[in-house]
């Protein structure tokens, strides 16, 4: 956190020094897993750097992801605001069988292909055309983009910013590894409470108030999942021999049955029970999901709480102080986006945003509207939907003139942070 803590100061010195090009400078966090309820009434109660973000701008009661309520397909959503089915990024693990390529979370070779990538234009790609500068800190589903404005590291130190993008994933990961209501989740949320205390102290001590934006959102939330007694093993069902390509495990599976196998491998898999299993056309509309180029012949969907996977061996289990890959996941996410443990965040202050108001629940399709508003950028053709946003948003902007930091502060900001 210190690491990030210390990108985060410099992208603000950074991107205050020169006035922005058109709109209000924008800083963006991407909090990986934070499901709405972990900064309910209640648990603001302890989180005084959440709670001066209330107070001081704009909560909404929650964020509905998009389908699946996974990462690589929301952020996708969140800086395209297109539905899966239009931006084609459906999941954390595609197959393409015209190709034989395959996404692997970004990891594999190929997950760098155009490919994947061409399906929408994000918003960062979007700025970078129109000459505006953006910087990326640890920003996740770029690889197969144009890179040169994504940075993992501070070094880059000239120019002015209009956008800066921070991307945190220890919540998301203590959710997984120890469940959303662990200590584990609850300490890795403090730490971050603890960096926005302090950033707007920073941004209230320079009087900056009245120039910088922030949004923070979240991707989706998380639940508890039960390893000892909630999985579905699918060798259990029908014979992995049947099945040309299987991608990812847990509450969304997707099934491509071999040649001349499909009715067989679909009528068996209808009758396990804590899961659904979709031919593609009968996938629901209301998931903008069924529509992807990507999307499998079979598409397996798990009850809440419940984990698909081939067999037991092929569990994602996770690296735990044995050293030995044996830790079981007890938080998972990916389940229907109407699910109440799905839902995400989103909260917003500065200038632009109303000041201690709540607002009804938004969908992860409307933050790009948003965004594009608050940098002054026009939006392209997107899902989401510009009344549910708009009453966040302050009337008329004023109009008065961005700060023009000397270098002076900036080098004492780089002082204190690199001495
Ligand atoms: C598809 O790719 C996989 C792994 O890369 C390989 O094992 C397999 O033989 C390929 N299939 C065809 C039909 O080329
Ligand atoms: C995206 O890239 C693939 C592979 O290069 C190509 O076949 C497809 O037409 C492209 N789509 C768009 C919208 O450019
Ligand atoms: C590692 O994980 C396994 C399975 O969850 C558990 O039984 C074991 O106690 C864990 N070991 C340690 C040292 O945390
Ligand atoms: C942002 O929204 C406001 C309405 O609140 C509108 O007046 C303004 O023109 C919008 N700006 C852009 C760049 O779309
Ligand atoms: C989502 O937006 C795209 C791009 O504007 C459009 O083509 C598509 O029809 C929209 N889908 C829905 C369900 O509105
Ligand atoms: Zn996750």
């Amino acid at each position: 956190m210190a690491v990030k803590l210390r990108a985060l100061l410099l992208v603000l010195a950074l991107s205050l020094v020169q006035p922005a090009a058109a709109g209000r400078k924008l800083l963006v966090f991407l909090l990986d897993g934070f499901r709405s309820d972990y900064i309910s009434d209640e648990a603001l109660e302890s989180l005084p750097g959440f709670k001066e973000i209330v107070s001081r701008g704009v909560k909404v009661d929650y964020l509905t992801p998009d389908f699946p309520s996974l990462s690589y397909p929301n952020y996708y959503t969140l800086m395209t605001g297109r539905h899966c089915e239009v931006h084609q990024m459906i999941g954390n693990y595609m197959w393409d069988p015209s190709t034989n390529k395959s996404f692997d979370i970004g990891v594999n070779r190929d997950s760098l292909m155009p490919l994947w990538w061409n399906g929408s234009e994000p918003l960062w790609v979007t700025l970078t055309k129109a000459k505006r500068k953006v910087y990326m800190y640890y920003w996740p589903a770029g690889e197969g983009l144009p890179q040169p404005h994504l940075s993992h590291s501070a070094s880059s130190r000239s120019g002015r910013a209009d956008l800066a993008a921070i991307y945190h994933e220890r919540i998301d990961v203590e959710g997984h590894h120890y469940g959303p209501s662990s200590p584990q989740r609850k300490d890795a949320l403090k730490a971050v409470d603890t960096v926005l205390v302090y950033m707007t102290k920073w941004i209230q001590e320079r009087e900056l108030q009245d120039h910088l934006n922030v949004i923070i959102f979240s991707d989706h939330g998380m639940t508890d999942i039960f390893w000892m007694d909630k999985v579905i093993e699918l060798n259990k069902y029908i014979s992995l021999n049947d099945l040309q390509q299987v991608k990812d495990r847990g509450p969304v599976v997707s099934l491509w049955p071999a040649p001349g196998k499909h009715s067989e491998v679909y009528n068996k898999l209808r009758t396990v029970e804590h899961m659904t299993v979709y031919e593609k056309e009968a996938i629901p509309s209301r998931l903008y999901y069924k529509k992807g180029k990507f999307v499998s012949p079979l598409t397996l969907v798990a009850d809440e709480g419940w984990f698909i996977t081939e067999n037991r061996d092929t569990l994602p289990f996770w690296m735990n102080s044995t050293g030995r890959r044996e830790g079981w996941q007890h938080g998972w996410h990916g389940y229907d986006n109407e699910l109440m443990d799905m839902r995400g965040i989103f909260l917003a202050f500065g200038p632009d945003f109303k000041s201690n108001f709540r607002a009804a629940p938004i969908r992860s399709v409307d933050v790009y509207n948003v965004m594009c508003n608050v940098t002054g950028i026009a939006p392209l053709p997107n899902n989401g939907s510009w009344s549910r946003v708009l009453c966040m948003l302050k009337g008329q902007a004023s109009s008065a003139p961005s700060v023009r930091l000397s270098s002076c502060v900036l080098v004492s900001i780089l002082l204190l942070l690199f001495v």
